[in-house]
């Protein structure tokens, strides 16, 4: 077989947040595909990096008062440590913040500029004149100007579903300082897309891209392409545009080209020729993995930058879905947004491994991680097929054999069997349909297990004339075992090693596995992978589970993280504090929440209107001492799911919290359901 030159990427994470389980589908997915090519003995590169630059990651950096380089230094650290402990094998993993990409960055830009591709225009845009900076559109938040439901975001509005400019927003307010965004002029810099239609249609259509992807696209070139927007003025943490001082190119703009830069910073260490991977001539095969979400960007913009600039295009875009826990988008209240060092806390990231390639195909569907259906199956799978196999037939070559393999195979057309597999195997795993490769091994694993059982080595071993059967049957199941670790072992990288250590023998491949095992010694049988035990994947989501219970400082449910007694609050403007619905409520009903020791349920009377508020105020009242009393209610917080009911407010208190805290109420004489302002 001819060897084959790969590169391959996933999508460059953004350095503002942690790697998720959502995220881990793609990495597993590439990490997994990489592994397999290598095991076919192809020469395959794994790159990726952190995506550094942009508005988020400039305004998280100013909210922790560090800088922008200190943020993605200590997030890039994090991520790298997630994706190691996931056994995520890249072989560079950089950042689009480097020299390489700000090089590459420039030079494609410059190639596509005096080739005519860019144009300028002066645009009117949202400013936080507090701030001092231009808004994203998901920055902006007021009235929809269709339906009028307060609090939207910029472009579109989750009530009524229109979709819209900011500027059409009624009443808008920046999220940053929460005053009325000012409109002001800037020259913009666009890539001008639709000089690409031609080659992107033929590109398209070439084989590229999934069949969905294709119908996509068709979709966009019949909407049109329109310029794109590839500047951002400062302030803004990227690259500043060669020939316009002040401007920066956005930050997608040079996240793809992080794919480039990190493969060059790569070449450098490594002795390699980067033209032989991106160059115009490459002959090498380059894949870019990505989330449905990103589509637009990896199959229109990516490729028509590339043309322009003069470098060869992708040889395939591979788009997977969106990942689901337990039917439903992750939640933090449910304690299914998990993050990968939470789950590395309570799970052996193989489990995962697995649970996603046994759902995986090649097409752009969402994938869905039941969290039962995840214990069921890694450990009827796992423990209860394939270890299995393995430790039943090694106690007794161990025990009765001093750990030496039998001279032949007792059935070797089973075994050639097994090898043969190999080959669709391959063909569903280049596919990208781990979930058919994986139900083919499981189903080899059924037949090793029914050759053990029908042979019943356990009752041959009690006749002395037997003892050599048993020997081969044993050997024979220990051979089949040891092709079914080769075939997962893209998946299970860990479990491969260990399997290797404990059989010897040469590494395991698609190479290796046409030799069996025999008449060596293997070492003794040490566990290979252990039960998942459900009260891990309890504790796992328990400690996912974003607290709803009141922090103390607060007596609410607060959504903006705690701040402490002594930090001040950022300054607001006045129609940021309109916003909040601020009323007279007197307390009817107070009663202890069960299991909850620092809550009290009320049941509060806003002039007529009654409602329950949970409050964390238990350690500091009695019930029956607040009965009766006025207190203030924010009327207007949406209500909050809570482990024990719903809250549909949140009353005032003062003080750090646990015994001290002081309820906030008006004197005598005020009426439930006055406004407080
Ligand atoms: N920074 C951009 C990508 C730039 S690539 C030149 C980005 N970053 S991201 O952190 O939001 O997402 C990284 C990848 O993870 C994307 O491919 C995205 O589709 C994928 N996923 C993020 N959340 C996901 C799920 N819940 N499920 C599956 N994949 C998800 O986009
Ligand atoms: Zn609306």
């Amino acid at each position: 077989m001819k060897q084959r030159k790969i590169l391959v990427t996933s999508a460059l994470p953004y350095a503002n947040g942690p790697i998720h389980v959502g995220h881990l589908v793609e990495y597993i997915q590439t990490d997994i595909w990489a592994r397999f090519q290598r095991l076919r003995g192809h020469d395959c590169i794994y790159v990726c990096a952190d995506d550094a630059h942009g508005t988020p990651i400039m305004l998280k950096a100013r909210e922790e008062g560090v800088t922008p380089e200190a943020l993605i230094e200590r997030i890039g650290r994090e991520h790298r440590a997630d994706f190691a402990d996931f056994l995520i094998e890249f072989d560079n993993y950089y950042t689009t913040h480097s020299p390489e990409n700000r090089e590459l960055a420039e030079l494609i830009y410059i190639r596509n500029r005096d080739a005519g591709h860019i144009e300028t225009r002066t645009i009117t845009q949202a400013y936080d004149p507090v701030q001092g900076i231009f808004l994203p559109d998901r920055y902006i938040r007021g009235e929809c100007p269709r339906c009028g439901a307060p609090d939207q975001y910029g472009d579109s509005c989750e009530v009524c579903g229109a979709t819209y400019s900011p500027g059409e927003l009624r009443n808008p307010v920046s999220v940053l300082s929460g005053v009325r965004p000012e409109a002001r002029e800037s020259l913009h810099y666009f890539f001008r897309l639709a000089d690409f239609e031609p080659m992107l249609r033929e590109w398209t259509a070439g084989g590229h891209l999934q069949e969905e992807v294709r119908n996509k696209l068709d979709e966009w070139f019949a909407a049109g392409l329109q310029p794109w927007d590839i500047s951002r003025d400062a302030p803004y943490f990227g690259f500043e545009i060669p020939d316009a001082p002040g401007k920066y190119f956005y930050v997608w703009l040079d996240a793809p080209i992080g794919y480039m830069a990190s493969l060059r910073n790569l070449c450098t260490r490594r002795g390699l020729d980067f033209d032989a991977y991106w160059g115009p001539d490459s002959e090498a095969e380059v894949y870019h993995f990505i989330g449905k979400d990103i589509i637009y960007f990896h199959a229109l913009f990516w490729p028509a930058m590339l043309h322009g600039a003069g470098f060869r295009k992708p040889t395939a875009v591979f788009a997977h879905g969106f990942l689901t826990v337990d039917g439903q988008k992750m939640s933090k209240s449910r304690g299914t947004f998990i993050k990968a060092r939470t789950y590395l806390d309570h799970l052996d990231p193989e489990y995962l491994r697995y649970y996603f390639a046994a759902k995986l195909n090649g097409r752009v569907e969402d994938i869905d991680l039941n969290l039962d259906d995840f214990v069921q199956r890694v450990n009827s799978d796992l423990v209860g097929k394939l270890v299995n196999i393995a430790s039943r037939c090694a106690r007794f070559i161990e025990r009765d054999f001093g750990g030496r393999l039998a001279e032949a195979l007792p059935a070797p057309e089973l075994y050639q069997g097994f090898v043969a597999a190999g080959e669709i195997i391959a063909e569903w795993m280049e596919a990208r349909e781990y979930g058919r490769a994986v139900r083919e091994i499981m189903a080899l694993a059924d037949r090793a297990n029914q050759y053990i059982d029908e042979r019943k080595p356990w009752v041959a071993i009690k006749e002395p004339a037997r003892r050599g059967e048993v020997q081969a049957v044993c050997t024979q199941g220990l051979n089949l075992f040891r092709v079914l670790v080769t075939y997962l072992k893209p998946i299970l990288p860990r479990l491969a090693q260990r399997a290797e250590a404990f059989l010897g023998g040469p590494a395991l491949d698609w190479q290796t596995r046409l030799q069996p095992l025999l008449g060596c010694e293997i070492r003794p049988f040490q566990p290979l992978l252990h039960r998942v035990d459900p009260k891990q994947v309890q504790a796992m989501v328990e400690a996912s589970r974003e607290s709803l219970e009141p922090r103390p400082a607060a007596a609410g449910t607060a959504a903006a993280p705690a701040r402490t007694e002594e930090e001040a609050a950022p300054t607001i403007g006045i129609d940021e504090f309109a916003r909040i619905d601020l009323r007279v409520a007197r307390i009817v009903e107070a009663a202890e929440v069960e299991g909850a020791d620092r809550l009290l349920r009320l049941t509060v009377d806003l002039g007529g209107e009654r409602r329950t508020v949970f409050a964390g105020i238990r350690q500091a009242y009695r019930p029956e001492e607040l009965v009766g009393r006025l207190t203030v209610v924010v009327a207007n917080l949406a209500p909050r799911r809570m482990r024990f009911g719903v809250s549909e407010g949140m009353v005032l208190a003062a003080g750090p919290g646990g015994e001290r805290l002081w309820l906030i109420g008006p004197d005598e004489g005020a009426e439930p359901g006055m406004r407080v302002r």
